[in-house]
């Protein structure tokens, strides 16, 4: 069955979402880009990590939440999480008729990039065992060696906001390490979470190592297909930013405002008891 259809207008928002808070990187390359753009983020932090979800799972999450957007007036929306992309991407376009950006794994210009010809990726579960990232090596790293490394327990630290805590820390180290010891001299962060702890994955990596994420190709791509659409909006004036989140942590909403780094309304999904919401 065919979804609420969004208002096919300029002026109106552009829906992003993600397991959780990892999808703001995004978010942030978004605002950079189309300053003139009304953001709607959702963040579903109830359910994550999705890294190890079912495929069904994620496809169930990724129809409400677009659905809940789409609810508030979202013209494109954009999976501002790999492991989505890779479960639900086709599902949500089968649905959905509007434009609808996904994101991967940076494994080409990663390809492009390392000199050792050794490129780590770092990722979810999910990700690194769906189809879509087969087809990414298949297509793009034959030519060169591809350590993966799939980051369980990452997410959660990030979620609870522990950005440089020893535990995050440390956990950083067990998983780019071996990377290292392989040779590597280009790491993917092959997650939206991952960027928020880019200064400890580039502590533990050297200096020397490349880290390549996707949110300012996501950005460009975007733009394009709004551009392509004729759905960029007109407006002049700075664009807002509001925010959802279904966590039931008081702390949530702080979080968001400190990853998305500028003044964001962020709402609680609640229910008429005051409970977090279905969603
Ligand atoms: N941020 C997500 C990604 O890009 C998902 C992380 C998770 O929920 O496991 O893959």
């Amino acid at each position: 069955m065919s979804a609420h259809l969004p208002k096919e207008s300029a002026s109106a928002a552009i829906g992003v979402f993600d397991s959780g808070v990892g999808g703001l990187s995004v978010l942030r390359h978004i605002r950079g880009l189309l300053p003139h753009e009304n953001l709607l983020y959702f963040a579903d932090s109830r359910h994550a990590p999705y890294g190890a979800k079912s495929q069904a799972y994620i496809i169930d999450r990724s129809r409400e939440i677009t659905h809940f957007l789409l609810a508030q007036g979202a013209k494109a929306i954009v999976v501002a999480c790999n492991t989505a992309t890779a479960a639900a991407i086709h599902a949500l376009r089968q649905e959905f008729h509007i434009p609808i950006i996904g994101m991967e794994p940076a494994v080409k210009p990663a390809a492009a990039a390392t000199r050792s010809g050794v490129v780590g990726v770092l990722a979810t579960t999910g990700t690194l065992q769906s189809a879509q990232f087969a087809a990414l090596l298949e297509n793009y790293g034959k030519n060169i060696k591809v350590e993966t490394q799939a980051c369980v327990g990452l997410v959660e630290c990030i979620e609870r906001g522990d950005l440089s805590a020893g535990a995050t820390r440390a956990l950083v180290a067990q998983y780019v390490i071996p990377l290292m010891e392989a040779g590597a001299d280009t790491i993917v962060l092959g997650c939206t979470h991952y960027p928020f702890v880019k200064p400890l994955i580039a502590e533990i990596a050297g200096e020397e190592v490349v880290l390549i994420d996707t949110g300012s190709a996501v950005a460009r791509q975007l733009r394009h297909r709004l551009q392509e659409d004729g759905l960029l909006s007109e407006n002049r004036l700075q664009g807002t930013t509001i925010c959802w989140s279904n966590s039931p942590e008081k702390e949530a909403q702080q979080l968001i405002k400190h990853l998305v780094g500028e003044d964001v309304v962020v709402e609680v999904v609640l229910d008429e008891a005051g409970q977090i919401e279905g969603i």
